[in-house]
Order: structure tokens, then C-alpha cells, then sequence
């Protein structure tokens, strides 16, 4: 990459446990970009909801929902010591209470609700504003940025994520089953593509990853020819 080259927005979506953040956060590191991770938002607004009771094993209030959304405040945070960026919930680094398994199981309910979105999706938008950014999700190349240079959409056999998913939970400490795992991914899935608001699907323009069979080295040396032909044809623009 030459410092001349304009920098671009890079947006990945796809089906739950990809691989999408990891991935993206390699992008970022390379180009030093700026990675977003917006699952991360909804987790940490699903978190809010959970810890003041507007959500329970009982149901969902939306209508309570909506009236707090104004008390959500999410920011990224660098932590310059393990050289990635935390999540904070209104001043608190939620980074390692937004990932257990029952904050997965409300969130896409969660991130259904098209005011908590209308919210999400504008500070993205700011996020994104000067470019030279990452972000994954579901809906970025959609709706979040549908004028990216790079739109990817990400996909792997069920399985092969519901592996993936139990390894990182269990290395983390989290007691959880195989079976659980796969069943949230797979009801995710679902939910995340049929909902109304900005349902999960990919972009016209987007080229699809299957890593079902790669490593993180194959998906950056896929990435690298994909990247090397958009700044080639911007050179060739100027
Ligand atoms: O990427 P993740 O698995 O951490 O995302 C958690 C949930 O958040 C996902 O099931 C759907 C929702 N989400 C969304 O609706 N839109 C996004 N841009 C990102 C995530």
C-alpha cells in the first residue's frame, strides 16, 4: 500500500461466527485502518437491556426499550496493551460480558427493533465518515455503507462455526455445550434474515467468502488480490 492511495471503506457482513471480526481486524492491521465491530453495539445494548430488567426470560418491552435507548452510550476504547479496541457501555469496558450466551440469545431480538438500529446505524455512519475504516456486521454493505469500495459477505458450513464458536467460549472459560452453540447460530441466522428492518442478506455487489476450508492466511491472501485490483483501478481514475 502507498501512502498516496485513498482510503477506502471496507464492509464484511455475513452469517453469525464466521469469522468476520477476526478477519476484519486483520484487514485493519495490515492497512492500518480503523476496525469496527458493530455486533459488538448490539451485544452491549442487549447487556444494557438485561442488566435494568427491560428484557427477561418473561419477554421483550420495546416500548421500555425505546425509552432508554438515549442512556446507551457506546464507545471503542484501544487498549494499547492487547493492541485491540474494547467495548465500553456507558464508561464501563463490557468487552468481556457481551459475548457470553445470554446476551446471544436476545440480541438478535434486540437488534431487530428498527429505532435501536435508527440509533446503531447513525453512529457507524459517523464512525465511518474520514474512511479508512473496517466493519463487520450484517447490514454494512446494505444499508450501513452501501457505496463501500469493498463489500464481502461472509459464509461457512454450520458446523464448522458452531466448532469455532465452542472453542473460543471454552478457551474463555464460558460452560457451554456443542449443541447450544449450534442451535443459537443457527436460530440467529434465522432471525438476523427475516427480519423487516434491514434484514441480513448480501449486497449485490458484494463477492462472497466461504472459509469453511481456510486458513486466516488463505482469507488474507484471497483479500490481498481483491484489495491490490480496487486501488489499481482508483490509481488508474486519478
Ligand atoms: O457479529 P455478532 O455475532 O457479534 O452480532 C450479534 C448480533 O447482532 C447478530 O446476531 C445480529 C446483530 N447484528 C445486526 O443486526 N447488525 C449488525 N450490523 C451487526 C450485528
Amino acid at each position: 500500500m502507498k501512502m498516496t492511495d485513498k482510503k477506502i471503506i471496507i464492509a464484511i457482513d455475513g452469517y453469525s461466527s464466521t469469522g468476520k471480526s477476526s478477519f476484519a481486524r486483520q484487514i485493519a492491521r495490515k492497512l492500518s485502518y480503523i476496525y469496527v465491530d458493530t455486533g459488538a453495539m448490539y451485544r452491549a445494548a442487549t447487556l444494557f437491556c438485561l442488566k435494568y430488567n427491560i428484557i427477561s426470560d418473561c419477554g421483550l418491552n420495546v416500548d421500555k426499550i425505546i425509552a432508554h435507548l438515549k442512556e446507551i452510550n457506546i464507545e471503542f476504547v484501544f487498549n494499547g496493551a492487547t493492541r485491540q479496541s474494547e467495548t465500553f457501555l456507558n464508561g464501563e469496558n463490557v468487552e468481556n460480558k457481551i459475548r457470553n450466551i445470554e446476551v446471544s440469545n436476545h440480541v438478535s431480538a434486540i437488534s431487530a427493533i428498527p429505532e435501536v438500529r435508527t440509533q446503531m446505524v447513525a453512529l457507524q455512519q459517523e464512525m465511518g465518515k474520514n474512511k479508512g475504516i473496517v466493519m463487520d456486521g450484517r447490514d454494512i454493505g446494505t444499508v450501513v455503507f452501501p457505496d463501500a469500495e469493498i463489500k464481502i459477505f461472509m459464509t461457512a458450513k454450520l458446523k464448522i462455526r458452531a466448532m469455532r464458536r465452542y472453542n473460543e467460549l471454552i478457551q474463555s472459560g464460558n460452560n457451554v455445550t456443542l449443541q447450544e452453540i449450534e442451535k443459537n447460530i443457527s436460530q440467529r441466522d434465522y432471525t438476523d434474515s427475516h427480519r423487516d428492518t434491514s434484514p441480513l442478506k448480501k449486497a449485490d455487489d458484494a463477492v462472497i467468502l466461504d472459509n469453511s476450508n481456510m486458513s486466516i492466511a488463505e482469507q488474507m491472501n484471497w483479500f490481498e488480490k481483491i484489495y491490490q485490483s480496487v486501488i489499481e483501478k482508483q490509481r488508474n481514475e486519478n
